[in-house]
């Protein structure tokens, strides 16, 4: 949530506004409230900001006639502290004089006191943020000692909560200071030229060397140097290392918008999650494993900890990893995890996914998780943040940056990594599926192919959308690993048309949901393959009737020579053969594909739905 830009250039470059406006362009995704910048220069600090989006911004400074400097810092808002107008808009100064400008995401918890305190010492608010309270705090430090780093190394000593600060004075212009805890930061090293942002794709654009933070530290950058310190001023050098992807990822490539684009990289995003999985040997292997394999060989109890889609994608490998590695496998809401009092020794192996690698209640799960004894592994898109940072071991996505704030390429990449992480273990275990790995490995190969032919034949599922833009309610069936399909269906409709949409296992149908059912009701059904153990394709037909019975409208999501479904469907959407356990892969796609057009029959904006942001880095 909020997305931070800071960037130092040689003295002439005067091009500090337009790198930070394009940072703010590919980080707006995080946050698009508000948006300001703040340009530094020796005589003062500038600022411009507005409530809305960044075109609001862009607005504004066009109409401006603003300083040319080569030092400037940037923000886009997801409000939290006061409501999302020009005055809560960031950056805040701080001081009489006004020459300290300050940027943050995060929220400081103790700011209520600490405002209590500036206030009673004369000091001036203009705005409702936390934010402006650390302004003061720092300005006033830096009042002490001149200097920026130690006035920032002085001012978070006091601060509690969860934040990144990005900093600058005009009596030190050439100078950018940032801080963080618990959220995220990145460095950019370019020549000549530094940068800090949210994640690299602020920077993607310049250069794709990047330095990692770890947690509680201060970085200061200037045009040549770069220095990192701890919260307790011992050095540190940060992590280097090359971004993998270049700008025109982050780019939409000739799609209207990046969600379209991010369903059609979903071939892609899963093909390259496979990639390079095992070693020399043929068995498979993770990224980064700091645990014994004798400690993961005695694991008792699996417990998989996410928020929203990546806790359907952990749905789906709750049936994937029991089924292979015969462990139990828990599935549980970061949040609640954290703040009830769960059962975890260290035994418990626990696996958190998330896309960001910041998603701040999956992030205290893990560590409450660690608190507990539990070993931990993480299934993450974004290398080098803090949860894969923290985690016993690692086995990264390669879904490629996913700027849309509803996920979909992570989605399919997050089930993919889980089954690799289940076959891992099951060989592992030397379960009979350990040694079967190969076999469903080389079914996994041919998925990429698949989601092409289902992609292929969209066409139908849009018209749908279209001439369904004015339903009020869409109700989701699935059964099996189709449960969390028919979940993130549903998900998806709610966060980007804003239409109720629920999803419901379809053997609950007849213990309360079918009271829903009236003339009309559109009802999404996934039906699983007619080769599914336990006659669960008969089961979920038979639900189709008794909803077709009572008036809804079906829309039926089926393999490829399914008959049985086709007197008891409306429409009926076709996804190739494949493995039940791994069907999912297939059928959340057209899914994705009905929300997508839905919301842009609408007219609604796909790309930035309201009320969210992408990456959920606040409590
Ligand atoms: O970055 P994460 O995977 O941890 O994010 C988790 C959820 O916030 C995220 O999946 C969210 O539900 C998406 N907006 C769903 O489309």
């Amino acid at each position: 949530m909020c997305g931070i830009v800071g960037y130092v250039g040689p003295r002439a470059s005067e091009k500090a506004l337009d790198v930070v406006m394009e940072g703010l362009g590919r980080l707006e995704y995080r946050g698009y409230d508000s948006a300001g910048v703040a340009l530094v220069a020796p005589d003062g600090v500038e600022t411009r900001k507005r409530a809305g989006k960044l075109a609001n911004l862009r607005a504004a400074i066009e109409e401006a006639d603003l300083p040319e400097t080569a030092t400037a810092i940037g923000h886009t808002r997801w409000a939290t502290h006061g409501g999302p107008t020009d005055q809560n808009a960031h950056p805040h100064r701080g001081g009489r004089d006004g020459k300290l400008a300050l940027v943050h995401n995060g929220i400081i918890e103790n700011f209520h006191s600490l405002k209590g305190r500036l206030e009673s010492e004369g000091v001036q608010f203009t705005s409702e943020t936390d934010t402006e309270v650390v302004a003061h705090l720092l300005s006033a430090a830096f009042e002490r000692s001149g200097d920026l780093t130690t006035a920032m190394r002085e001012t978070v000593a006091d601060l509690h909560g969860a934040f990144t600060l990005l900093a600058v004075h005009s009596d030190q212009p050439d100078v950018v200071v940032g801080a963080r805890r618990n959220s995220p930061l990145v460095v950019g090293l370019g020549e000549g030229e530094n940068f800090l942002g949210s994640d690299v794709a602020a920077f993607i654009g310049h250069t794709r060397h990047a330095l990692e933070l770890g947690q509680d530290q201060i970085v200061t950058i200037t045009p040549d140097t770069y220095e990192v310190v701890n919260f307790d001023g011992t050095p540190s050098d940060g992590k280097a290392y090359e971004v993998t992807w270049d700008a025109a990822a982050a780019e939409k490539s000739g799609y209207d918008t990046f969600m379209e684009k991010e369903i059609n990289d979903q071939p892609h995003a899963v093909a390259d999650t496979l990639l390079g999985r095992t070693d020399a040997e043929g068995n498979l292997t993770l990224d980064e494993l700091h645990i014994d394999v004798e400690e993961l060989r005695a694991v008792t109890k699996i417990v998989i900890v996410a928020c929203g889609t990546a806790a359907y994608a952990g749905m789906v490998a709750k049936y994937a990893i029991e089924h292979w590695t015969r462990i139990p496998v828990e599935v549980e809401l970061a949040h609640e995890f954290r703040y009830r009092d769960p059962v975890i020794d260290e035994r418990t192996l626990v696996v958190s996914i998330s896309q960001s690698g910041e998603t701040m209640d999956t992030l205290m799960a893990v560590r409450h998780a660690k608190e507990l004894g539990a070993r931990t592994v993480s299934i993450c898109n974004t290398h080098g943040s803090t949860i894969p940072r923290e985690s016993d071991a690692v086995l990264y996505t390669h879904a490629g940056p996913e700027i849309a704030v509803a996920s979909t390429k992570a989605f399919l990449a997050q089930i993919t990594a889980s089954y690799i992480l289940g076959l891992y273990l099951a060989s592992l275990r030397g379960t009979s599926y350990g040694r079967d790995a190969a076999e469903v490995m080389a079914e996994l190969q041919g998925i990429p192919a698949q989601i092409e032919t289902v992609l292929a034949g969209m066409d139908r599922v849009k018209e749908i959308a279209y001439y369904m833009a004015d339903s009020r309610s869409v109700l989701f069936l699935g059964r099996h690993v189709g449960y969390p399909v028919a979940m993130e269906g549903a998900l998806k409709l709610k966060e980007l048309a804003y239409i109720h949409a629920e999803g419901f296992a379809a053997g609950e149908l007849k213990h309360g949901p079918i009271a829903l059912i009236e003339p009309g009701q559109p009802v999404f059904v996934i039906v699983p393959s007619p080769g599914s153990e336990h006659g669960l394709h008969d089961k979920v037909v038979s639900n189709i009737q008794e909803i077709r019975a009572r008036g809804a409208r079906t829309l039926v999501i089926a393999e490829e020579g399914d008959e049985d479904v086709v007197p008891f469907a409306d429409e009926v959407i076709r996804v190739p053969h494949t493995s039940p356990l791994l069907a999912p892969l297939l059928t959340v796609v057209p899914l994705q594909v009905f929300a997508l057009h839905l919301s842009t029959a609408k007219g609604l904006d796909v790309d930035q739905p309201r009320n969210l942001a992408k990456s959920v880095t606040v409590e």
